[in-house]
């Protein structure tokens, strides 16, 4: 579907590239030409990451250990990546989360979650943000949400209130710094397993089923279409798109709010006698 130079000349950051989504990010959009670097905590599986993905890109890529709780870290380690040249676009994809009763959590239980998702995603646009627009350099921020962003969800508070504040961010600052040349948009993925998120999420196999197949499709979402996506998103062909959050979820919160969705269950002959009434 696209041609296979399609970012080439894109500079992109990846926060949390090293596993899950991020990783399959980079990989993608290293097969397109772009060149990437990637950040996490854990430098042992961002340099694996990052041999694996060259042997089997042979695309470009570095990686930096980066804790993004930490502003002072991100703001120096952003500005080392700018003295490489400047970043085009910034994957805002780390995050935390914890399948937890709400009143069982403690206030660092909050923090910890609330840290990355919210205040580390912040302090990553803003230090990127900053530079695009001292130098007038075009620059977009793409961010992973998740639909109760929107929606809300119960048992995994903290990490709403983080993601909510993100799709606020990108709405609010995609009109402060559109007319200089920085875009925001975000993608709300539906179920696309992980082995991080997945293991972390759900505590047990049937209900993981549950999970992965109660949206209108009945399935999970392929990891080639989430990176579909954000690569179209990144090419200059979206170069319209600004503040818009793109759902690919299979239809999933659709499915859970539609008031008379229950009637999904009914049977043939239930429908028979509705007729009938
Ligand atoms: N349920 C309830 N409370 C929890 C918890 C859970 N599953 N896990 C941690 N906490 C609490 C701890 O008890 C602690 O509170 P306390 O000091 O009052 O006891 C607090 O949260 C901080 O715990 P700590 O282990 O120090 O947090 P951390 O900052 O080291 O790690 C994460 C938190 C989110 C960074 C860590 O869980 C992590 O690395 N997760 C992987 C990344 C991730 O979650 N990705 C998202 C996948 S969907």
């Amino acid at each position: 579907m696209f041609v296979p130079d399609l970012l080439q000349g894109k500079r992109v950051l990846i926060t949390g590239g090293g596993t899950g989504i991020g990783r399959n990010a980079a990989e993608r959009l290293m097969a397109l030409g772009a060149e990437v670097v990637i950040c996490g905590r854990r430098t042992d599986v961002l340099e694996k990451t990052a041999e694996e993905l060259r042997a089997a890109t042979g695309g470009t890529i570095a990686w930096t250990g980066l804790d993004i709780r930490d502003a002072d870290a991100v703001d120096e380690t952003v500005g080392k990546i700018w003295d490489d040249g400047p970043l085009d676009v910034l994957i805002n994809n780390a995050a935390g989360n914890f399948l937890a009763r709400f009143e069982d959590l403690s206030h660092r239980a909050v923090d910890a979650v609330v840290n990355i998702v919210l205040h580390g995603t912040a302090y990553m646009t803003l230090a990127c943000g900053k530079r695009w627009l001292r130098a007038g350099h075009p620059g977009h921020v793409l961010s992973i949400v998740t639909t109760y962003a929107w929606t809300g969800s119960a048992y995994v508070v903290p990490s709403v209130m983080g993601k909510a504040a993100v799709l606020a961010m990108t709405r609010s600052l995609a009109v402060e710094w559109g007319p200089r040349g920085v875009r925001l948009n975000a993608i709300a993925p539906g179920p696309f397993p992980t082995e991080g998120a997945w293991r972390r999420l759900t505590p047990r196999e049937d209900l993981a089923q549950v999970w992965e197949t109660r949206n209108p499709l009945r399935r999970v979402g392929e990891h080639a279409e989430l990176t579909n996506l954000i690569a179209y998103l990144l090419s200059d062909a979206a170069g319209y798109i600004n503040g818009e959050v793109v759902t690919i979820d299979g239809g999933e919160w659709l499915a859970g709010a539609g008031q008379f969705n229950w009637a999904s269950a009914l049977t043939e002959d239930d429908w028979a006698e509705m007729a009938k009434r």
